[in-house]
């Protein structure tokens, strides 16, 4: 497109844009303007917000900026960045960049890589992004309670040339679990949650809000930054007479496709959309959320609006994102790593290594305990390392969930290319952060352990990892 049409319709785009947009987004200050050095400034304290709607009165959270999802933050690729991080809760914080292959003082898990930052104190995280893409930032001290009460928000690492589109949005996806006065339940650590599919809300937002309905043009095309921040809930979604084309996983572009099926996402996983807006003007059409068989639901809807838009998309097949630069695993000698995961309700696991004792799962369920990695139940961040591997090594992990319940496993540090995955085939092939296993399903990645450290590795339904599935993986 010849640059004054792009600028011509790049200005009508920020006209209609700014208001018919019903889904909120405020972008965080950026204080210091020096162009490539982004700093920002964040601090946690406890904030009422309007999360259930009227007539519901606000929902007391702990957030960041007063707002959850905290503010944007947004970085450029191979440039440092600086956060300040303020804590104003009566509890220690500290602030984990998912997904974010950085070095490992900055990567935020309290006693591993950091000491907390205690109420009233500061720390200044400073690292530089190797990827560009979609990211999240979540405390992770009591992980499961701050996280479920609303301390995170969305990253993007800008690409430095992406094809052009007429909008970039951010859904941060949350539920949270409710009671009568919309306040958070605050049982975080109730059992039958810890032992099943976690802590399923009954409150599912978009940005902190009620989902409305998201207002298009006929003819724009969409960028779509799906982050799934919930404690437990998967979300499998379909956008209703719409092609959905599949960008990037975990911030990391791949050849575009479409899914045979629903999207489905993970708690801590993010999917890139392309979406043409190829309905009708005036027309509205649905995006449904299927995951849980029992709860087919409608998220929330695209309403058209009456006249239409720019069209530039139409017509043209989206050529896809630049690639970030990983290293290609070397699976000619690899470290072989079995990964079982088991325990839970329905589970076999009779008993497992807790500390250094040997223990009975019903015994261990009295602790708060129901989960285990190859038979070992975590105490915490100060574990021993569950395997060591020389910097520079290629690590296959071969998952086996030998539980009824899903777990969506991540690693610190590191993105792995998934080599085969027992049900999703589509995810053959992808780098991912944080892969998704059903009930009894399996799967290989592989990754080079090219980042020095001690890094965390756990499952992402936080009660889970309260519970004991959660490890350390030590790079030396
Ligand atoms: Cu999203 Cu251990 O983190
Ligand atoms: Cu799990």
């Amino acid at each position: 497109m010849p640059n004054e049409d792009r600028l011509r319709s790049r200005r009508n785009f920020i006209k209609y844009g700014s208001a018919a947009m019903l889904v909120p987004w405020v972008p965080a200050p950026v204080l210091a303007a020096a162009d490539e050095n982004r700093k920002y400034r964040l601090t946690a304290s406890s904030t009422s917000i309007q999360l259930a709607g009227v007539p519901f009165p606000k929902t007391e959270t702990w957030s960041f900026d007063r707002q959850s999802p905290g503010p944007l933050l947004r970085f450029r690729q191979g440039q440092p960045a600086t956060v300040e991080v303020t804590n104003r809760l009566a509890q220690g914080i500290t602030v984990h960049w998912h997904g974010l292959r950085i070095a490992n003082p900055m990567d935020g898990v309290p006693i591993l890589t950091q000491p907390p930052i205690a109420e009233g104190e500061t720390f200044q995280y400073r690292f530089t992004p190797p990827d560009a893409g979609t990211f999240w930032y979540h405390s992770h001290m009591n992980t499961a309670e701050q996280v479920g009460r609303g301390l995170y928000g969305p990253i993007i690492v800008e690409e430095r040339d992406a094809p052009p589109v007429d909008r970039d949005l951010v859904w941060v996806l949350d539920d949270w679990k409710l009671d009568q006065k919309a306040q958070i339940i605050s049982d975080f650590d109730n059992p039958r949650d810890l032992a099943r599919a976690g802590r399923l809300g009954n409150t599912v937002t978009i940005n902190g809000k009620i989902p409305q309905a998201l207002r298009v043009m006929a003819g724009e095309r969409i960028r779509l930054r799906l982050i799934n921040a919930a404690n437990a809930r998967v979300f499998a979604l379909r956008f209703q007479r719409h092609r959905t084309l599949v960008i990037a996983r975990d911030g990391q572009p791949h050849d575009p496709y479409e899914p045979g099926g629903p999207v489905v996402i993970g708690p801590a996983q993010r999917i890139d959309l392309m979406l043409d807006m190829t309905g009708e003007p005036g027309q509205r059409y649905s995006v449904l959320d299927a995951y849980y068989p029992q709860s087919p639901a409608q998220l929330t809807s695209l309403a058209y609006a009456s006249e239409t838009g720019p069209r530039k998309a139409r017509g043209e097949e989206y050529p896809g994102l630049p690639r970030n630069r990983i290293p290609e695993p070397d699976l000619g000698d690899p470290l072989l790593q079995r990964i079982e995961l088991a325990g839970g309700d329905l589970g076999q696991l009779g008993n497992a290594q807790f500390g250094d004792q040997r223990l009975e799962m019903t015994r261990l369920y009295l602790l708060g305990k129901m989960w285990a990695i190859n038979e070992i139940v975590s105490t915490g961040y100060a574990d021993p390392p569950l395997f060591s591997v020389r910097r520079g090594r290629t690590v296959v992990l071969d998952f086996r969930n030998h539980s009824a319940w899903p777990h969506p496993m991540h690693l610190h540090g590191h993105h792995f290319k998934v080599l085969e995955h027992s049900r999703d085939r589509e995810v053959t092939g992808k780098w991912l952060d944080t892969v998704l296993l059903g009930p009894e399903e399996s799967a290989r990645v592989a990754f080079v352990a090219d980042n020095p450290g001690d890094w965390l590795f756990h499952c992402h339904i936080l009660g889970h990892a309260r519970a004991g599935m959660m490890a350390v993986i030590r790079v030396t």
